[in-house]
């Protein structure tokens, strides 16, 4: 069975265009429980564009299935995720003027600051997982930092069509079997949605999706819970539960 993670984020998007109160992702996320939603993932991003200290505060106290607190390796969010205590950490790069996440952290290039904060977060008891690149070097530099859980970046498989695809499949597939092999757990998520998710969700060591845009785009249709269940059917005939 792969765990399905609901990133709410983009609820909180539309909240922000109007800065006001709705729609709530903390309402959101109970919804996407009710859909079966292993667990809910949020990005505290230093620029606060979409989710909101008050967001992070209730939805650690209201949601009953894992989090995932997606954030920068900064002073000031790591100091927050600490306090609040998620089931995960989830590190990833963060530029202010990018729309989304861009690419994979560079562990290599930029391994004291991860390994500060990931040594503060499991000081904490917070698990950790790394937003990486399908790039073998990285895999190994965050096993050698001891990282819970490697989460790959499905975004340039999203983008690539025909043969390219196929490629970007192939560097998922030997990435997460080096994950798993360095004993950590396989992740994955970025553009995933109802038509491309099938072949990464049948990459043998895959353990866990996380995917937000296009579930929040799905709900505004047919509404959360709805939205939520239609992805876990698809992941249930790929995977099925155990
Ligand atoms: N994983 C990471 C590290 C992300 O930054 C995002 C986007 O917030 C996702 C997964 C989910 O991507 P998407 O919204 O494209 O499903």
């Amino acid at each position: 069975m792969i765990e399905l993670g609901v990133n709410i984020d983009h609820v909180a998007t539309l909240r922000q265009a109007r800065r006001t109160y709705e729609p709530d992702p903390v309402i959101a996320a109970a919804m996407a429980e009710q859909g079966g939603a292993d667990g809910i993932t949020f990005h505290l991003r230093e620029d606060r564009r979409h989710i909101q200290d008050r967001d992070v505060e209730l939805l650690l106290r209201t949601v009953s299935v894992k989090t995932n607190f997606e954030l920068a390796c900064a002073d000031e969010v790591v100091g927050i995720a600490c306090r609040l205590r998620p089931t995960w950490a989830l590190l990833v790069p963060e530029k202010r003027e990018e729309v989304t996440t861009e690419g994979g952290l560079n562990v290599l290039a930029d391994r004291g600051r991860v390994a500060a904060s990931i040594a503060q977060l499991r000081e904490a008891g917070i698990l950790v997982s790394l937003f990486l690149d399908p790039d073998p070097a990285q895999v190994a530099a965050a096993a050698e930092l001891g990282s819970d859980a490697v989460e790959l970046h499905t975004g340039p498989y999203a983008l690539a069509r025909g043969e390219e695809q196929q490629a970007e499949l192939e560097r998922l597939r030997v990435a997460a079997a080096e994950t798993t092999a360095a004993g950590m757990r396989v992740h994955a998520g970025h553009g995933l949605n109802y038509t491309n998710v099938r072949p990464v969700a049948a990459i043998p060591a895959m353990v866990e999706l996380n995917i937000g845009h296009s579930i929040v785009s799905r709900a505004v249709f047919v509404g959360m819970r709805e939205a939520v269940a239609e992805m876990r059917r698809i992941l249930d005939v790929v995977a099925p539960r155990g």
